[in-house]
């Protein structure tokens, strides 16, 4: 082969891989729906212990085996401590911050979000086996990070 052809090879190759790099890219993002996550709804963080839902933090049952869990975070720790639910249930977390940017991550999981001042975050997970979720906030927010954690119980 001379060099003109393996330069050719080369960057056909280059061209296809690039192609299917992209068309992956639409098919996750079109195709299965992947996303950003985006801004759920926004609320006033000075009057965030008085507002809908977060006056009420805890979990509610909203259906058959479908429950909305309220969190909030701030230093240091989370509101509720523990929640309790059976086997199965799809729970709805919805929480935000009250006064810096926190983390929050339910272990096991693919709940993971920032919780932000001002900002709401939503997500549902379904939980099918018995046991126990630490929820942990994984972002830096002072000298008692490490002691800023939850609880899920599945029974
Ligand atoms: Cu809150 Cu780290």
């Amino acid at each position: 082969m001379n060099v003109k052809k393996v330069e050719m090879v080369f960057l056909s190759l280059c061209a296809s891989m690039l192609l299917v790099f992209l068309l992956a890219l639409f098919y996750s993002a079109y195709g299965m729906g992947m996303h950003l996550p985006g801004v759920e709804a926004t609320v006033d963080p000075r009057e965030v212990r008085q507002t809908a839902p977060f006056d009420e933090p805890g979990l509610r049952e909203v259906g058959e085996g479908q429950y909305e869990a309220v969190f909030l975070g701030f230093a240091w720790g989370f509101q509720p401590r523990e929640i309790t639910v059976p086997a199965g249930s799809e729970v709805t977390f919805i929480a935000t911050a009250t006064d810096v940017i926190h983390g929050f991550h339910v272990e096991g999981t693919r709940v993971n979000f920032m919780l932000i001042p001002g900002q709401v975050a939503r997500q549902s997970y379904t939980f099918r086996e018995p046991g126990e979720h630490l929820i942990i906030c994984h972002e830096f927010c002072g000298a008692g990070h490490h002691l800023m954690y939850a609880r899920v119980i599945v029974e």
